[in-house]
């Protein structure tokens, strides 16, 4: 009950790894407050934080105008950051308005924290995709950092606002480099979320795998709970020696090795191979796998569950939930603007 009694703010509770986190800091008696406008295009669903819909304050409030939500900052113990458009594709497709959300809005965000409460603690999920291609595997803090698209450049951005803004004592961050999560409450009708998404959702259309090129791109799944747990000692730890730390998973699996563990524990049809389609292809990085020594030296930390059971309790959960996820009669999403969303995004961003 490391969270008992604390007040907590958690940016993108809605979507996938914020409203596991709300879920655990619940359960570990914090006060949560998310805030989250429920950006077309990510992961927001209310059907996430289904078991503590009671128990939350929800704002709905864009980071970008934290006026909106000053008092709320002002109150809080700490603060999870995890606000953020995590498609790749979509970045290159729309790089302002990736821009907008993984920079700007962090931006006024963060400038806001620091005059409303200076020195709070808030954690930052960034991601593996600022290193780009990797020189060497597996990957640790010191690899250069390389982002072959705009959402690690933007990402990388808002994870250097949190270091120079600590580095003056006007926040405490820390930042966290994570790898593929996966597990309940991800987004499965939302195009380009990457590949465990298509993946789970392919899966629980019985539909078969597809894997572009060779399949033989090393990747290191980190599941949820894994995940939330780096975030809940991230969150808590005192004296910290570093504020970066890479966040990876058990496994350095091939997709290959991903296709056939998950199809075998859906009981679906197997693996279809095609050519890299060019957008994707432009912004692939081949093979990545994380050192995550650095944190569990400083914070104990260690992933624990392997991708079958992971892969297993998933498609369990989705099972159980599926019209919340799913909508079978809709066309598989393709990667590009989404006909349902699109309108929305433009109006949006008209202004960036
Ligand atoms: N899922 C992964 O595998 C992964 C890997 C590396 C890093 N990350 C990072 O972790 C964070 C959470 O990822 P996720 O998978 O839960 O994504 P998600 O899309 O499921 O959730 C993100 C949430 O942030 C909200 N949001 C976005 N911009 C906002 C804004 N300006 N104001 C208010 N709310 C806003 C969205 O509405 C959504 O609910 C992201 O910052 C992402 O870059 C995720």
């Amino acid at each position: 009950m490391r969270y008992r009694g604390k007040r907590v703010l958690v940016t993108g509770g809605l979507g996938f790894i914020g409203s596991n986190l709300s879920i655990r800091l619940v359960e570990e008696g914090a006060e949560v407050t998310i805030i989250d406008s429920s950006v077309a295009g990510c992961g927001a669903n209310l059907f996430n934080i289904a078991p503590i819909r009671g128990e939350v304050r929800i704002v709905d409030a864009d980071l970008a105008e934290p006026e909106a939500f000053r008092n709320d900052i002002a109150d809080c113990d700490i603060i999870f950051n995890l606000a953020g458009e995590i498609s790749h594709i979509h970045s290159m497709q729309f790089p302002e308005r990736d821009l907008q959300i993984n920079t700007v809005a962090q931006l006024r965000f963060l400038m806001e924290c620091a005059r409303t409460a200076p020195g709070v603690r808030v954690v930052y999920a960034s991601t593996r995709q600022i290193y780009g291609i990797p020189d060497y595997l597996p990957i640790d803090e010191r690899h250069p950092i390389q982002p072959v698209d705009f959402n690690g450049v933007h990402k990388y951005a808002a994870s250097m606002y949190h270091q120079m803004l600590s580095r003056t004592g006007q926040i405490d961050g820390v930042v966290l480099r994570l790898t593929n999560v996966y597990g309940p409450r991800m987004a499965l009708d939302v195009p380009c979320q990457g590949f465990l998404s298509t993946f789970l959702r392919r899966l629980l259309m019985s539909q078969p795998l597809q894997v572009y090129g060779d399949g033989r791109q090393l990747r290191d799944p980190v599941y949820i709970d894994d995940a939330v747990e780096a975030f809940l000692l991230a969150g808590s730890a005192r004296n910290l020696e570093h504020r970066t730390y890479n966040v990876g998973g058990p496994q350095a699996l091939s997709l290959n090795d991903i296709a056939e563990i998950a199809t075998l524990a859906a009981g679906a049809p197997g693996v279809e191979y095609l050519p890299f389609p060019e957008e994707i292809r432009q912004i692939d990085i081949g093979s990545y796998t994380t050192d995550s020594n650095l944190i569990l030296d400083d914070l104990g930390w260690r992933p624990t569950v392997r991708f079958e059971p992971g892969v297993a309790r998933a498609l369990a959960y989705y099972r159980e939930n599926l019209a919340r996820y799913l909508d079978p009669n809709h066309p598989q999403p393709s990667c590009r603007m989404p006909e349902h969303s699109g309108a929305a995004w433009r109006l949006l961003y008209a202004a960036v």
